[in-house]
């Protein structure tokens, strides 16, 4: 029963700072109170810690600062949401391992999250680094069906929304370089997306988004050569982050873009978030168009996220995916 101790959890942070009885506890849930005094040995063992608060009962006053997946259950039943999520200890790319399921006919939509990744993949070929379990490594698995035009849009999207939830709810100042980085004001990374797709001539059969979100790492958790280059809501934010609950709040987020994505609503919120979150335009930008660098400046995006761009030779090119880059990077 992984559940009840998501349902042990819930009580907890339902309760706040109050005491949850155990006897309460074993009622309402429909077991003994032994089998819950097992389950919270179990949670202490795991980095939780209850504290006895006289004879009440117990409160929650710590919880473990890696992704544990009954905590991170328990804050997305408290944001009423339910998606199939699984989070993993290790595995090579959550997006691989995505893939890999739905290659095996699992159903789709699940989320997977791992506390690191041996593999983490980034765009073009890179690298992501996934050693630090206090970020978050995530991958989206759907089965969309819909015609491979409809596809554009979505990493943009994606980027948007959670842009405007960063910014919104998580106190972090930050704007999107199109196509996929989350940047903090200083310019440093806090995030990147890598939607993968499997399409037929006419269908999107199944597309795996994944997002590298850093959460509560320090500079000195980032190789050397990523320090100039990287930040974390920890570093770029304001207050403290709790990887759990940033999870269950970033996979609510996802979800609620995903269903907006698919039932056409998205366009009611993309060109508002994009003036608000772009960080390109009027910016003079090289793109590597099939290898050859194109000069140019940034004029915008198109109704499918496709990038304006404005040529030397006054030229406006429509670019739907590319590397930019820009004068002194
Ligand atoms: C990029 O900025 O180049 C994209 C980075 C995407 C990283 C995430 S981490 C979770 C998911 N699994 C992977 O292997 N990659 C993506």
């Amino acid at each position: 029963m992984p559940e009840l101790d998501s349902s042990i959890l819930s009580a907890f942070l339902e309760a706040g700072t109050s005491p949850v009885s155990g006897d309460r506890l074993a009622k309402e849930l429909g077991v003994s109170r032994v089998t819950i005094w097992t389950r919270l040995e179990r949670l202490r063992s795991q980095g939780f810690v209850f504290a006895a608060s006289t004879r009440k009962g117990y409160s929650l006053t710590s919880v473990p600062g890696v992704l544990n997946e009954a905590l991170v259950l328990a804050h997305l039943r408290r944001l009423k949401v339910s998606p199939n999520v699984e989070i993993l200890p290790e595995v090579d790319s959550t997006n691989s391992e995505a893939e890999r399921r739905l290659a095996m006919g699992r159903e789709a939509p699940f989320f997977i999250l791992a506390q690191k990744q041996k593999a983490g993949r980034g765009r073009l070929g890179r690298k992501w680094h996934s050693d630090y379990a206090g970020n978050l490594y995530l991958s989206l698995a759907l089965r969309p069906f819909i015609p491979p035009d409809r596809l554009k849009p979505f990493t943009l999207w994606m980027g948007l929304a959670l842009c405007a939830h960063l910014d919104e709810v998580q106190g972090v100042k930050l704007g999107l370089k199109w196509p996929n980085d989350l940047q903090a004001a200083d310019g440093r990374k806090l995030a990147g997306m890598l939607t993968e797709a499997r399409l037929d001539a006419d269908t999107v059969r199944e597309v795996v988004f994944g997002l590298g979100l850093n959460v509560t790492a320090q500079a000195k958790d980032f190789p050397a050569e990523l320090r100039p280059l990287a930040t974390s809501l920890a570093m770029a934010g304001k207050g403290t982050y709790e990887i759990n609950f940033v999870a269950a709040q970033i996979i609510a987020t996802i979800w609620g873009a995903w269903s907006d994505f698919i039932d056409g609503s998205w366009t009611k919120n993309f060109k508002k978030y994009w003036s608000k979150y772009d960080n390109l335009t009027g910016k003079t930008v090289t793109i590597q168009l099939r290898g050859e660098p194109t000069t140019g400046v940034v004029e915008g995006v198109d109704d499918d996220g496709a990038l304006i761009l404005k040529d030397a030779k006054g030229q406006r090119l429509l670019i739907s995916s590319g590397e930019v880059t820009l004068p002194k990077e």
